[in-house]
């Protein structure tokens, strides 16, 4: 049970009002062992999908899934956080309130999208009633001041007939001079009812002005879709499109899909006469415990992405006043048809060139590093008490992180292990930002992302030859 210090239950507003009551909790937060020097984490309460990724302005915007007032999925708000360089965030603030009618239950997911000098912000309007949801999406259009103002009238204000209520997060793209936007949502198999049908499915709108809207259908797509499909992303990498979906109950296989819910990509096209994504390849995104809702943005021509480092309502042994945060900004790129991510020159450029060690264990000075290995790859972190570890078993081309030797015991309920098949592992980045962990094999053609809780961090065990980076003062 997650108890609030100043309120515990999931509806508050945020009003000015309250601000001083927000400062009450954010110190609690600042007092955490758990903190991360380089992640957005909320500076209170709950933090989950990135939203409005832009660059903007010469600035990166990071709007996100937030309820302020207690670490839990209470009503979402949209918070916000500017930087100018992927390692400074400035102070977060609520950016989309659910002061409106028509998003009495919450301002979920959605992106953004730059138009005549202003910064457009999809949102899915979050409608509830005893019968199901009502599918409602709006629009609030941002300036070069960062005044926000919200357009009243719903830019989608119906749903479609065989499908659920549950239609959301909006992603808006542009093609020869018109406007696109994919929706997720949830397809009837037999009977309509409240809630999710049975089939997850993804929805093409059109529109000549960012306004106004109309349904296209829906887009073919050759994988299992699960029940309902979350947050769809649509990006170019290196000439080629690449979609991030999230399903919800897709059905696991040997080593992939494991987590509550799943994250995959598509490489192809989508043909948007068709209304298919002619698919190449695509995979499991991400092969750890704690990633979800990914969504791509660009910097100029460079395609970037941030995800959710959570999953679900996952149970975390702390009962602190802060829940999740965002994985680090990535690169994107295409390498033999898969997808490689990796985080950005910035972060990397925020560690120590690395020293070599060859010692059985060492401890790092910094909660927060980086460490690098081309040889060897098996290490554990941590005390023999209190640890998790990463190994790599050449004959079968796995490999695997265990979080079974943590002494704070993180969601039982999916395991302690996940597992990644790869041929010819060179090279393990690991960067572990305290709480927060990002594994990149191969130079990201396999990311772990996932939460450790450890009370010392940093002794690490291993027999490898190993180059450490310890995190360079921030100034
Ligand atoms: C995904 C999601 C979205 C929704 C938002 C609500 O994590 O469930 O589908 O818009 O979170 O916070």
């Amino acid at each position: 049970m997650k108890t609030g210090v100043i309120e515990n239950h999931k509806t508050n507003v945020y009003t000015k009002e309250k601000q001083a009551q927000l400062e009450e909790l954010t110190k609690v937060v600042a007092q955490s062992s758990y903190l991360p020097e380089l992640h957005i984490y909320p500076k209170a309460g709950l933090m989950n999908d990135p939203n409005g990724l832009a660059y903007f302005n010469q600035k990166y915007y990071v709007f996100f899934q937030w309820y302020p007032f207690a670490p839990v999925h209470g009503l979402k708000h949209w918070g916000k956080t500017t930087s100018k360089d992927l390692i400074h965030w400035s102070e977060q603030e609520p950016a989309l309130i659910p002061d409106r009618h028509y998003e009495k239950n919450g301002c979920y997911s959605g992106n953004a999208f730059e138009y005549e000098d202003k910064l457009y912000l999809f949102y899915t309007a979050n409608f509830k009633t005893p019968a199901g949801k009502i599918p409602k999406q709006a629009l609030a259009i941002m300036d070069k001041d960062e005044k926000i103002i919200k357009v009243e009238k719903l830019i989608i204000d119906s749903g479609v007939e065989g499908l659920s209520g549950e239609l959301r997060d909006p992603y808006v793209f542009s093609r020869n001079g018109l406007f696109y936007m994919l929706l997720g949502g949830s397809k009837f198999e037999g009977d309509e009812h409240p809630g999710f049908g049975e089939e997850g499915v993804l929805l093409l709108y059109k529109s000549e002005n960012l306004l106004d809207w109309n349904y296209q259908g829906l887009i073919d797509l050759p994988i299992d879709t699960g029940y309902m499909l979350e947050c769809p992303s649509l990006i170019e990498v290196d000439g080629k499109e690449v979609l991030f979906l999230s399903p919800m109950g897709m059905a696991s296989d040997e080593t992939r899909l494991n987590n509550r819910f799943a994250t995959v990509y598509l490489v192809g096209e989508l043909d948007l006469e068709e209304r298919i994504f002619k698919t190449d390849q695509w995979d499991e995104m991400d092969a750890g415990f704690d990633f979800y809702a990914p969504q791509a943005f660009y910097k100029e021509k460079q395609p970037l992405m941030m995800a959710w480092f959570g999953c679900g309502e996952p149970e975390y042994p702390v009962d602190e006043q802060w829940q999740h945060g965002l994985t680090f900004t990535q690169k994107l790129h295409l390498k033999h048809g898969k997808l490689l991510r990796f985080p950005v020159d910035e972060i990397l450029g925020a560690f120590s060139e690395g020293e070599n060690v060859t010692t059985k264990s060492i401890m790092p000075n910094t909660s927060t590093y980086h460490l690098q290995l081309t040889d060897g790859f098996d290490f554990r972190v941590g005390s023999k008490e209190d640890y998790w570890s990463f190994t790599y078993d050449t004959d079968k081309e796995e490999a695997c992180i265990s979080r079974e030797g943590l002494d704070q015991i993180i969601d039982e309920t999916f395991g302690f292990e996940r597992k990644a098949k790869v041929k010819h592992l060179t090279v393990v980045d690991v960067f572990v930002d305290n709480s927060f962990v990002e594994i990149y094999l191969n130079e990201g053609e396999i990311v772990f992302s996932f939460r450790v809780f450890q009370q010392i961090t940093g002794t690490i065990y291993s027999t490898a030859h190993i180059l450490v980076g310890t995190l360079n003062k921030k100034k």
